[in-house]
């Protein structure tokens, strides 16, 4: 068999937090509503040279480092982003660019804040089928680019990062690697969470809009399914899971995943409070805090979830 191993992780976050209080300077909003609503309590924003690329390179250069990989031996780079600096040069080969790598091939996944899970199963997929041996999986976004700032319902939500992992081929893994991945979309529910906006359209504004109560509807159940697929086709039960890293969009969405899985909190990796809601950049950023702070160890099974607007949404479960 060959498999695809987790072999680093890294993140990169903005210098600049913004607190609920100071949007609340502009908004008519309140940190307890936010906590209470999100558990929401910061997230960081971008400013001076900080972008998409910036971000991601950092976070891939950083992944890499861990993983002990010089960037001449990464073969692909895929970045899950709806924020790319440009339509093109896609982000991923910018990062290529910036790592100096000159062999490889990158480009660039949308689908939301489930962009991470497409990225991390292409990137699986590349890899069994011999494609690839080393592919960085990178989420980068700057949501603070395509918010309302007028707009309470949604201005509060998002953040601004890069998270990144490094993906190798074993021909030995034993039982570690990328166990099961599923992806999902449903194009019918299309109008709950969408960016009103394109390239020529001066039609559009480019905001974010959403209808949070129906997105909200959706979620629990859609992540409960797909985790209990993605066991399912591991032969594995919930209660074998080391660590549940979900996106982050919101604690009350991931407390709901839990229940489900009958999994309890301490078995939850939680960034929300201080990263807010970062897309397809919230699961990496999460599981680098929790691999570097020593929660995640080699050897744990780590279920990850996330759901986003299209809907799209798909789950991912890898032991270290
Ligand atoms: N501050 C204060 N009041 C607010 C704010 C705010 N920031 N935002 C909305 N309100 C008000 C509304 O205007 C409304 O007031 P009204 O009753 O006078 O009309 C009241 O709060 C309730 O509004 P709802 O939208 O019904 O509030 P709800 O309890 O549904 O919470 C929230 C809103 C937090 C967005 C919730 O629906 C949610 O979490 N939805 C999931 C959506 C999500 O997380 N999306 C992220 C992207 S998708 C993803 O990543 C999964």
């Amino acid at each position: 068999t060959i498999r695809s191993m987790l072999v680093g992780v890294g993140s990169y976050l903005p210098e600049k937090i913004v607190t609920n209080d100071e949007l609340s300077e502009r908004l008519d909003t309140s940190d307890e509503w936010i906590r209470g609503r999100t558990g929401i309590g910061q997230r960081h924003i971008v400013s001076g040279s900080e972008n998409a690329v910036y971000m991601a390179s950092r976070a891939a250069q950083r992944a890499l480092d861990f993983a002990g990989i010089d960037p001449v031996d990464v073969d692909a780079v895929i970045v899950a982003t709806s924020t790319p600096d440009q339509v093109f040069p896609a982000t991923a080969v910018r990062v290529l660019g910036d790592l100096g790598v000159t062999n490889g091939f990158g480009f660039d996944v949308a689908a939301a804040c489930s962009g991470f899970i497409y990225a991390l199963s292409m990137a699986d997929a590349f890899i069994r089928a011999r494609n690839a041996k080393c592919v960085v999986v990178i989420g980068s976004e700057v949501y603070s680019r395509i918010l309302d700032w007028s707009d309470r319902g949604t201005a509060v939500l998002f953040g601004d990062g890069a998270g990144a992992v490094v993906l190798q081929a074993s021909e030995d893994p034993g039982e570690r690697g990328v166990l099961s991945t599923h992806l999902h979309a449903d194009g019918s529910t299309g109008d709950l969470l969408y960016i009103d906006g394109a390239i020529g359209r001066p039609d559009h504004t480019g905001h974010l809009r959403m209808n949070g109560r129906e997105v909200f509807r959706h979620a629990v159940a859609k992540l409960a399914s797909s985790v209990d697929e993605a066991l399912e086709t591991a032969g594995l039960a919930a209660s074998d899971v080391s660590w549940l890293v979900p996106h982050q969009a919101n604690i009350r969405i991931i407390e709901g995943v839990a229940r489900k899985l009958q999994m309890p909190m301490e078995k939850v990796v939680v960034t929300a409070d201080r990263h807010a809601n970062t897309s397809a950049a919230s699961i990496p950023l999460a599981l680098d805090e929790a691999m570097r702070d020593g929660r995640i160890k080699r050897g744990d099974l780590v279920l990850m979830e996330a759901l986003g607007g299209g809907l799209t949404w798909g789950s991912a479960l890898v032991r270290i």
